[in-house]
């Protein structure tokens, strides 16, 4: 089986499909899906996981495959504020940071106390949270964005932290980060104009697949782009 959080995101939902062309059983979880899982509140967390295990005891199949690919970059903040990536320090807003934290990393951190636990305890499973090059601290040379950089630099930590946990559970199990490359979705939409060069997500649903199904022994606790290549933390 496999489970895909922000399944109903523009990468979420071609992930979706690719697992489904896969032949897995996929269930889709987001904000508008049956259960709905809302990171603004850990209760829907709690209760899709719940939701998940009763389905891995009906079906009596492992959970194999455990993708995140929620994430937020602009729009409208919990608190009502419209948040944009910040081109400056000027433009530092405490609403916006909680926001982002709370979307990009307290969220993935709740799916990690209430899914990771579903994953088999023998054989090879694999978690992958989505996040973004521009996560890394090693790889920023440009600046701004400090929100949402800061907050996935965060992800990273709490991705790498929860794969050290894990390979004491199952020695097989990876719990990995992922960059899937500027891809066609909402999130990049504003951005696509300044000559950003943009793929289409089903494409890159097919690479970030691939890259899982190639993951090999030893790489738990890593960041990987779209082609397989090792980012920098
Ligand atoms: N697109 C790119 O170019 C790009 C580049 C680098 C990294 N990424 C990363 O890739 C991932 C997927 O992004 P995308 O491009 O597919 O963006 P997207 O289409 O905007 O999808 C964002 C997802 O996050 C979910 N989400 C937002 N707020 C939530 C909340 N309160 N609770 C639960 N889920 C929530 C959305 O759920 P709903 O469906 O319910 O709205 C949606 O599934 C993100 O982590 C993003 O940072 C994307």
């Amino acid at each position: 089986m496999a489970v895909v959080i922000g399944g109903t995101g523009g990468i979420g939902a071609a992930l979706v499909a690719g697992l489904q062309a896969q032949g897995f059983e996929v269930l889709a979880l987001g904000r508008r899906t049956q259960p709905a899982l809302d990171y603004t509140d850990e209760a829907t967390v709690a209760a899709c996981a719940q939701h998940v295990a009763a389905r891995l005891v009906e079906t009596d199949l492992p959970l194999v495959r455990l993708i995140v690919a929620t994430g937020f970059l602009h729009g409208q903040t919990a608190g009502g504020h419209n948040a944009e990536p910040e081109r400056s320090w000027q433009h530092l807003n405490a609403d916006a940071l909680q926001h982002n934290f709370l979307i990009n990393a307290i969220g993935p951190a709740l799916v990690v106390r209430h899914f990771l636990p579903l994953l088999p305890r023998q054989g090879c499973c694999v978690a992958a949270f989505l996040s973004a090059r521009v996560g890394s601290i090693g790889d920023n040379a440009l600046g701004g964005w400090y929100a949402y950089r800061a907050s996935k630099a965060a992800l990273n930590q709490l991705v790498h932290t929860s794969a050290i946990e894990l390979a004491r559970r199952n020695k097989e199990a990876l719990c990995v980060v992922l960059h899937p490359g500027t891809v066609d979705t909402r999130l990049s939409k504003p951005f696509a104009k300044t000559g950003l060069q943009v793929r289409p997500a089903d494409e890159a649903a097919s690479d970030l697949l691939a890259v899982i199904d190639a993951l090999p022994a030893g790489s738990s606790g890593q960041f990987f782009d779209h082609k397989g290549l090792a980012i920098p933390w």
